[in-house]
C-alpha cells in the first residue's frame, strides 16, 4: 500500500462512516458503529494505522495526519450523534414511568372520633368489670319513659323534646331520647347482679346550633348489686373521670338534681382539665364542666322490671359522647361531628 493509496482509503472510509453515523437509530447501534470504524482492529484506520511504520520516512507525517484527521472527524460525528440520540430518549416518555413524580397519596380511612371516644369509655368500664349492653334506637313509650318512673303527664318529657315515629292510641313509637331505656331492657333480661354500659346514638327534636344537635351520642352505666351505696357511684365515677383524662388531680363534683328514675340524683361536674379549676374559655369560668347526670335507681324503676329493692340496690349513670370529646380537644361546636369533612376527621 502507498501513501497514496491509504488516503484514499481513509478518505472512502470517512464518507462511509459519517453516512452510517448520521444514520444510526439507536445508541446501541452507534457503539457498534465505534467499534467497526474508529476502536475495532479491523477497521481501515487501524489497518493504515498499521501500515506506517512501513512507509517511507518522509511519507509517514502524510499518513499519519490521514490518520488523526480521520479519527477526529470520525469521533466528532459520533459525539455529535450521541447527544442527538440521547436527547430523543429523554424527550420519548412512552412507556416509562417518572419516579421522580410525586403523588396526591391515598387517604386511609380511620375510626370517627366519636367511635374512638366510645371505644375508650368501653374499655375504661370494661377494666372495672362492665359488660357492655345494647338497645334498639326506635323505642317504645314504655321503655323511653314509663318503666323509668315517667308518666303520661310528667313534667319531664317536655324536657326531652320526643321525635315520633308513630302516635297510635296505644302504641307510641318514637326514637329514644336517652339512653336509658336499655337500664330496662337490661333489668327486663337479666336477674342482678348487673354491671352493664350502653354507649349509642339517641335524637332530640332540636335545631341543629353549635351546641345542639337532633342526633347525638350517650354511654348510660346501670349497676344492681346487694348493698350498694352512694359511695360506690362516687367512687366508680372517679375512678372513671381519671381514667378518661388520664389525670389523678382531676376531681369530681356531684349536685344535686332531679331525673325521675334515681333518687337522689345528682349533675356530675369534673374540674376543668384545661384550667385546673381556676377558671377559663372552656368551662366559661366556672372551674367545673358537666359531664352528664347520675344518681341511685330508684326503688319504683326496681319494682316495675321484677327487682325487690330491698334486696338489690342500684346506681346509674348517663354521660354525652360529644361533650367528652369537645372537652378532650377543645372542639367548640357539635356540628363538626356530623359533617364528615375529612379535614376536621382526619385530624384525630
Ligand atoms: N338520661 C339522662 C339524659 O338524657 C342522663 C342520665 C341522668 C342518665 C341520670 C342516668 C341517670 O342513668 O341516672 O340527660
Amino acid at each position: 500500500m502507498t501513501v497514496d493509496d491509504a488516503v484514499a482509503r481513509l478518505d472512502g472510509a470517512r464518507t462511509d462512516a459519517l453516512a452510517a453515523i448520521g444514520n444510526a437509530s439507536g445508541l446501541d447501534e452507534l457503539d457498534a458503529l465505534e467499534r467497526e470504524h474508529l476502536k475495532g482492529r479491523g477497521s481501515a484506520v487501524s489497518e493504515v494505522n498499521e501500515q506506517i511504520k512501513s512507509f517511507a520516512p518522509e511519507d509517514r507525517p502524510r499518513a499519519g495526519q490521514a490518520v488523526g484527521a480521520y479519527r477526529a472527524a470520525v469521533g466528532e460525528a459520533l459525539t455529535a450523534r450521541r447527544a442527538e440520540l440521547e436527547a430523543a430518549a429523554a424527550a420519548d416518555t412512552r412507556g416509562r414511568l417518572d419516579l421522580t413524580l410525586g403523588t396526591h397519596g391515598r387517604g386511609r380511612g380511620h375510626m370517627h372520633l366519636i367511635t374512638q371516644i366510645r371505644r375508650e369509655l368501653e374499655d375504661i368500664f370494661l377494666g372495672l368489670g362492665y359488660r357492655v349492653a345494647e338497645g334498639p334506637e326506635v323505642e317504645d313509650d314504655w321503655h323511653n319513659f314509663e318503666a323509668l318512673n315517667i308518666p303520661p303527664a310528667h313534667p319531664a318529657r317536655s324536657m326531652q323534646d320526643t321525635i315520633y315515629v308513630a302516635l297510635g292510641a296505644d302504641e307510641q313509637t318514637l326514637l329514644r331520647t336517652h339512653t336509658s331505656p336499655v337500664q330496662i331492657r337490661t333489668m327486663e333480661t337479666q336477674p342482678p347482679p348487673i354491671y352493664v354500659v350502653a354507649p349509642g346514638r339517641v335524637y332530640r327534636n332540636e335545631t341543629l346550633d353549635a351546641r345542639h344537635s337532633p342526633a347525638f351520642h350517650q354511654l348510660e352505666g346501670l349497676a344492681v348489686d346487694r348493698g350498694l351505696t352512694m359511695a360506690d357511684l362516687f367512687g366508680t365515677i372517679e375512678a372513671f373521670v381519671r381514667r378518661l383524662f388520664d389525670d389523678e388531680s382531676v376531681r369530681t363534683r356531684f349536685r344535686s338534681d332531679f331525673f325521675p328514675y334515681t333518687e337522689p340524683s345528682a349533675e356530675l361536674a369534673v374540674s376543668c382539665v384545661f384550667c385546673g379549676g381556676s377558671g377559663c374559655r372552656v368551662c366559661s369560668h366556672t372551674g367545673w364542666i358537666e359531664l352528664g347526670g347520675c344518681g341511685m335507681v330508684d326503688p319504683n324503676v326496681l319494682q316495675g322490671v321484677g327487682i325487690d329493692p330491698e334486696e338489690w340496690q342500684g346506681f346509674a349513670f348517663g354521660f354525652g359522647l360529644e361533650r367528652i370529646a369537645m372537652i378532650r380537644y377543645g372542639i367548640d361546636e357539635i356540628r363538626t361531628f356530623f359533617d364528615n369533612d375529612v379535614r376536621f376527621l382526619e385530624q384525630y
